[in-house]
């Protein structure tokens, strides 16, 4: 069935556990998805960027999520617009019958000026306004995300902040979250703790003051009750990153967001982990190995069976690590 976010995160709270929120394109990945989903028995949470329906197209990848729910009926799925730029873009996503939409009003409408304090509670709070009125929960955004190695906010198709940013924009305050929450009334909040969208995130395995996850803890105690959000936080698999080098690639050295952090953000109020790069990355992989080993093969499905098979192993492991498994 197709549920809300707030009664998915409200129940992953209950029972102490994550979500992956896995951003999807093509039918591939909502196999991947879907298929590890059913193996561990877990609830899904499929969302949808902005890049993914210039991409595919509204409508088809709507109705790739429409099948999923009709192709597992006993699996939960929230359909989650990511990374709204305005009220409009969240309200074309509620008629057309997501059950989630991100308002990131961190950003101006551009995608790339961070924005006001007072402008971010203003269209929050009227998101939140016209979802609730049709169940529709709301995920907002307070802080940017960016790197605290190099203030940069690192890249997304069209979200980031341009230029560098400062501290205290790369790290939420609690103070002003709390604030952010009361004001806006939002279903679930999205944090910045030193995590970038993209592979680029860090230059060596990240420590406690590149990511900071003592922050999560000082926001999670400030308020106990509103469900955080890890943006950026794929964990950038170096075996991956090694398979698609080994087989004709060429990505630098590059490292992602630890999967025990996630685990440790999850014992603190983290119940919504998004991730997107770890899944480019084994569709990658999985092709660029099966091309070079089978350079005979002109089907498709030969190798887009490969990239479903690496994506869902990804989907597996994070289901069992982030503790959803079993909770379908
Ligand atoms: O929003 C986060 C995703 O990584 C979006 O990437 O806009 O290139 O689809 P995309
Ligand atoms: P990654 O680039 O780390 O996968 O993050 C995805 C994301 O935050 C989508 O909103
Ligand atoms: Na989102
Ligand atoms: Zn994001």
């Amino acid at each position: 069935p197709l549920i809300s976010m707030r009664q998915l995160l409200d129940y992953a709270a209950d029972h102490q556990f994550g979500m992956p929120a896995f951003n999807v394109n093509n039918m591939e990945q909502v196999h991947a998805i879907m298929q590890a989903a059913d193996e561990t028995d877990s609830p899904v949470i499929m969302q949808g960027s902005a890049g993914a329906r210039a991409y595919a197209g509204e409508t088809f990848l709507r109705h790739l999520i429409l099948a999923a729910l009709e192709a597992y009926p006993h699996i939960p799925i929230v359909m989650h617009q990511d990374h709204g730029t305005s009220p409009a873009v969240c309200l074309r996503s509620i008629q057309s019958g997501f059950s989630s939409v991100m308002m990131d009003g961190s950003l101006m409408t551009d995608g790339k000026t961070p924005s006001s304090y007072e402008y971010n509670v203003d269209v929050t709070r009227r998101v939140v306004e016209m979802a609730h009125a049709g169940g529709v929960s709301v995920e907002g955004e307070l802080g940017c995300l960016g790197s605290l190695e190099t203030g940069e906010a690192g890249e997304e198709d069209g979200i980031g902040a341009e230029g560098k940013l400062d501290m205290d924009q790369l790290l939420t305050d609690p103070e002003q979250a709390a604030d952010f929450v009361k004001q806006t009334q939002v279903d679930a909040l999205a944090i910045a703790i030193g995590t970038s969208h993209g592979a680029y995130k860090f230059t060596k395995k990240p420590t406690g003051e590149v990511l900071r996850i003592d922050r999560i803890k000082e926001i999670h105690q400030r308020i106990p009750n509103t469900h955080l959000v890890m943006h950026g936080s794929s964990s950038v698999p170096q075996e991956w990153l090694a398979i698609i080098n080994n087989f004709g690639g060429d990505m630098g050295q590059t490292y992602g967001v630890p999967v025990e952090e996630i685990v440790e953000g999850i014992k603190h109020g983290v119940r919504k982990v998004n991730i997107d790069t770890d899944l480019r990355m084994a569709s990658t992989g999985s092709i660029r190995r099966h091309l070079q080993e089978n350079p005979s093969n002109f089907d498709p499905r030969k190798f887009l069976k490969e990239a479903t098979q690496g994506m869902k192993e990804i989907c597996k492991a994070r289901y069992e690590a982030f503790g959803c498994s079993g909770h379908a």
